[in-house]
């Protein structure tokens, strides 16, 4: 029997579909495939740190597809506020639960914008004596960089718009969307 999925339609807000279900599924288990590789007979646990709350839905699906052993945690910053601008002031909203001491840590982000949220947190896992610290990051915004930040896995390269869906949203909205799509204020 074929399942037939509703795909929730585009609204006026927004412009168009960047990336769709399948691309997205695709792409997060060549992402997986490479860390089981790399982590291969790893001998304590590896610990994912997601970044509260874009990358949610990603983590999750990501985390499905591991094979080697891993645990979840999470941590929330802030640098945004409610608007769509980077203050380049990161905040520690809500730290992790799990001890990283002796662990490789990966941190699993939504999306690369300016680079300071990312740069924050590798700075920080570092201080913590972890065995490594790397980076999975779904999107990335490359002509919006203003800190370097080295990206391990890399899910897909978007244009500067604002996007949503996948776990990405704007005023707390569209994070549900099985696809990403861009957003189109409607402000004038
Ligand atoms: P950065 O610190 O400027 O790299 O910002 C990264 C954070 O900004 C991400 O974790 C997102 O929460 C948020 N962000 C940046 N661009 C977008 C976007 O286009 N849609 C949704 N959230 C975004
Ligand atoms: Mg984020």
């Amino acid at each position: 029997m074929t399942k037939t999925i509703a795909i929730p339609p585009l609204t006026d807000e927004l412009a168009g579909v960047l990336i769709d279900a399948e691309t997205i599924d695709r792409r997060v288990t060549v992402l997986a495939d490479q860390i089981n590789r790399d982590y291969a007979g790893i001998t304590e646990p590896l610990i994912l740190v997601g970044v509260l709350k874009g990358s949610f839905i990603f983590l999750s699906d990501l985390c499905r597809k591991l094979t080697i052993p891993h645990v979840i945690d999470f941590i929330s910053v802030s640098s945004y506020g409610a608007g769509t601008n980077t203050s380049g002031n990161v905040r520690l909203l809500m730290d992790t639960r799990e001890n990283q001491e002796g662990h490789h840590v990966l941190i699993v982000e939504d999306i690369l914008d300016s680079g300071y949220t990312l740069d924050y947190l590798d700075r920080n896992f570092k201080t913590r004596g972890t065995k490594s610290v790397k980076n999975c990051v779904l999107l990335d915004k490359p002509t919006r960089h203003v800190v370097n930040v080295d990206i391990a896995y890399l899910g897909f390269e978007v244009p500067d718009v604002w996007v949503v869906g996948y776990g990405l949203d704007v005023g707390e909205k569209y994070r549900t969307l099985p696809y990403i799509a861009e957003y189109r204020s409607q402000e004038a």
